[in-house]
């Protein structure tokens, strides 16, 4: 019995400890450049709004700060609002008119996460398998 129940403690331990990291990554990434789609779409999105004209091309920042630094403690909603409404009188435009920027911010956001969390290589990505 008591075996058992030390058994049981324990998967649930385990169990919780998974879901708590499935939470806290929100992105998926094989062999440091294969990712989900969203977090491929994310990426595309950078692309094409050419963020990297003031945060670099490695996201490791120019005019504008590093976002492997920033996305350390920059949480998900506060990044939406400053990419959404920008900080227009420091330097960073507001991307609220551009339609694939905002139907990608959480893949966005789940990208540059994975940049900083060094588990996303720098350059091209392309989709897992
Ligand atoms: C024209 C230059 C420019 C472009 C283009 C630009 N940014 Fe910025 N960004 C800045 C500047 C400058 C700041 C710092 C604003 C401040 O001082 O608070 C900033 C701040 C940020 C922040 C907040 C960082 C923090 O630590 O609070 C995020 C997130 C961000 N930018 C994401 C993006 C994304 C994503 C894109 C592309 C969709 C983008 N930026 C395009 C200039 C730019």
């Amino acid at each position: 019995m008591r075996k058992h129940f030390r058994q049981a403690v324990i998967l649930m331990l385990m169990t919780s400890a998974h879901m708590a990291t499935a939470q806290t990554t929100p992105y998926q990434v094989q062999g440091g450049n294969k990712v989900d789609d969203a977090t491929l779409a994310g990426w595309r999105a950078w692309r094409n709004a050419a963020c990297e004209r003031c945060h670099g091309p490695n996201q490791e920042g120019m005019v504008g700060p590093s976002l492997i630094v920033s996305l350390r403690t920059l949480g998900r909603d506060d990044f939406k609002a400053v990419v959404t409404k920008g900080r227009v009188d420091r330097g960073m435009p507001n991307f609220d008119g551009s339609r694939q920027v905002m139907d990608n911010l959480d893949g966005l956001y789940a990208y540059l996460k994975g940049r900083s969390d060094g588990a996303i290589r720098p350059g091209r990505i392309e989709k897992m398998d």
